[in-house]
């Protein structure tokens, strides 16, 4: 497993795999790493010839008043996690070699950056799209993989790719759960013993309404996942909405794949999870 440092040098290395004919995989992350992670690592050590693993805290995916400066920085543990899952390139580029002095140029998904989480962070996925466009010609991937628990950011992300005629095919991978149904996640560092305990009940409400999708409206169910995460200790709910699976637009009776989505906020956390819903007969 090698490190690399310089943008230039991870450019050249790529190249020359995609030259020699080696399928590419990318494994873009903050860092932090957990087993949801390692699931991405073990899905491109199997689907591709070299994986290329990006550990980046992307600063301009952060609004002014978020967690940059805190989000948990664990290189140790996440070197030796790749090292694990057989990783061949740990790609580590500092802010100034990313973003050179004088950047300009962002990348943006109309309409699917607005809705959900947009609202609640002005600038978060335009930070992500930017970054993540600079990291596919970087890395020349064949595949990139992305968790389930990010939802819109997977689906901005597979648009982007689209519009933009990347290479890189996007692999959607599932949520990794801890077994009392809490989604994993870097920011449940940030969570003390009680809060923890607490935020199972979004996981918990969400497996329940399930139940109400095969019977119930669309706003019942919405206003049933509401009443279950007002009842949360300690939490203030930012959304609860349902949005078609295809493209993120608010779902209505006739729409076939449903996501149901949510961030909550326990205590100073912000936590996001959702449930992927198919309505009988569809696939
Ligand atoms: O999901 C993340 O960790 C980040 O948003 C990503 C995709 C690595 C871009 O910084």
């Amino acid at each position: 497993m090698r490190v690399i440092k310089s943008v230039l040098q991870m450019q050249k290395i790529s190249l020359k795999h995609l030259k020699d004919g080696d399928e590419i995989g990318l494994v873009p992350t903050m860092g932090a790493l957990h087993k949801g992670h390692a699931s991405l690592l073990s899905k491109s050590e199997k689907d591709d010839d070299v994986t290329i693993v990006s550990i980046f805290v992307n600063p301009i995916q952060f609004g002014p008043n978020e967690d940059y400066l805190k989000y948990p920085r664990s290189v140790k543990q996440d070197l030796e996690i790749c090292r694990k899952n057989h990783v061949d390139y740990v790609f580590m580029p500092s802010v100034e070699d990313m973003f050179s002095q004088g950047h300009k140029t962002f990348a943006e998904v109309k309409v699917m950056q607005d809705i959900l989480c947009g609202p609640f962070r002005p600038v978060h996925f335009r930070g992500v799209v930017t970054l993540v466009s600079k990291l596919f010609n970087i890395s020349y991937a064949d595949r990139a993989y992305f968790g389930m628990k990010d939802f819109q950011q997977l689906k901005i992300v597979e648009r982007m790719a689209k519009d933009l005629n990347f290479r890189t095919k996007i692999v959607p991978c599932p949520t990794v759960r801890e077994r009392s149904g809490l989604a994993l996640s870097s920011r449940n560092t940030y969570l003390s013993d009680d809060e923890k305990n607490v935020s199972l009940n979004i996981s918990k409400a969400l497996k329940e309404v399930q139940q109400d999708f095969k019977t119930k409206n669309l706003n019942f169910i919405k206003k049933n996942i509401l009443n279950k995460l007002k009842k949360i200790p300690n939490s203030k709910i930012d959304y609860a909405e349902v949005v078609s699976f295809n493209d993120l637009s608010i779902a209505d009776k006739n729409t076939k794949k449903v996501v149901f989505a949510v961030a909550v906020w326990i205590g100073k956390t912000r936590l996001i999870d959702n449930i992927v819903m198919t309505r009988r007969g569809e696939k």
